[in-house]
């Protein structure tokens, strides 16, 4: 199967820090695969996400996304790739409606000023309708509740059609009719089409409740200690109960 991304020992280090947040990273994702990744606070998930994507640099190793090292092709590959980062809250005072923020997914900012049409609109629209937030289209974004802005920002990755989708706790917002929702509709995008899909998530019950093909990525103290399927990870849960999460559900 295509390796769309692939990590090879890699290590990054904040500026102006010594320890590597995150730490010798070997990591192969195929095309289609649909990877979860859990782990305690500050082990690194973010920092995994935002070095994929070429956000951060890596001290160590390399980056490649779609076949392209994202040290010299980060610009052009973040464009085939849908993120919706951990913070995203947004000024109350944002001009911009929940409409404009889903086309920016199409355009960015400052095409949003030239290319828009109403197929575009019409577009963008659909998808609102489908998170449940068509009704919100017309609203400022910052005077959206948490859990609304989380929907447009899923939304704006959505309309730009990436072939990538990195999603880093995508329903810590969301109340738990909208999680099942919200996990539902990414799969099936998913599916339709022929998406490469992380998530990171704190919701390990939702995971589990997905009995598909998914991977669990388990992360801790900066390093991939497990990976393993659901019906792999549900089978040795009892090895996992140092991850707070699992504590919980037991
Ligand atoms: N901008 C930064 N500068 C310096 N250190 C940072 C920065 N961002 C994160 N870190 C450190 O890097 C480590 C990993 O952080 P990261 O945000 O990747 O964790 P995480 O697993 O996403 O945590 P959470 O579950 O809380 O979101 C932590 O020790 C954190 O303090
Ligand atoms: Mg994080």
């Amino acid at each position: 199967m295509n390796r769309i991304i692939e990590l090879k020992d890699v290590s990054t280090i904040y500026e102006g820090e010594k320890k590597p947040a995150i730490k010798n990273i070997d990591l192969s994702i195929s095309e289609n695969e649909f990877v979860y990744v859990i782990g305690p606070n500050a082990c690194g998930k973010t920092t995994l996400l935002e070095t994929i994507i070429g956000l951060l640099q890596p001290s160590q190793g390399e980056v490649y996304v779609l076949g392209c090292n994202m040290r010299k092709n980060g610009a052009k590959i973040r464009q085939k790739i849908g993120y919706v980062p951990q913070d995203f809250l947004t000024d109350p005072n944002e001009p911009f409606t929940a409409l404009d923020v889903v086309m920016m997914g199409m355009f960015g900012k400052i095409g949003l000023l030239r290319k828009v049409n109403d197929e575009h609109k019409y577009k963008a629209l659909k998808i609102m309708e489908k998170l449940g937030i068509r009704e919100l289209a017309n609203s400022p974004i910052g005077k959206l509740s948490g859990g609304q802005q989380q929907k447009v920002m899923i939304a704006r990755a959505l309309a730009k059609e990436p072939k990538i989708l990195l999603l880093d706790e995508p329903f810590s917002n969301l109340d738990i009719k909208s999680k099942q929702k919200i996990l539902r509709l990414i799969h099936k995008f998913h599916q339709e089409k022929g998406l490469t899909t992380i998530i990171v998530t704190h919701e390990i019950s939702q995971v589990l409740m997905n009995k598909d093909n998914a991977r669990i990525i388990i992360m801790n103290e900066g390093r991939i200690v497990a990976e393993k399927t659901i019906e792999e990870f549900l089978l040795s849960v009892k090895e996992y109960l140092w991850l707070p999460q699992v504590k919980m559900i037991k």
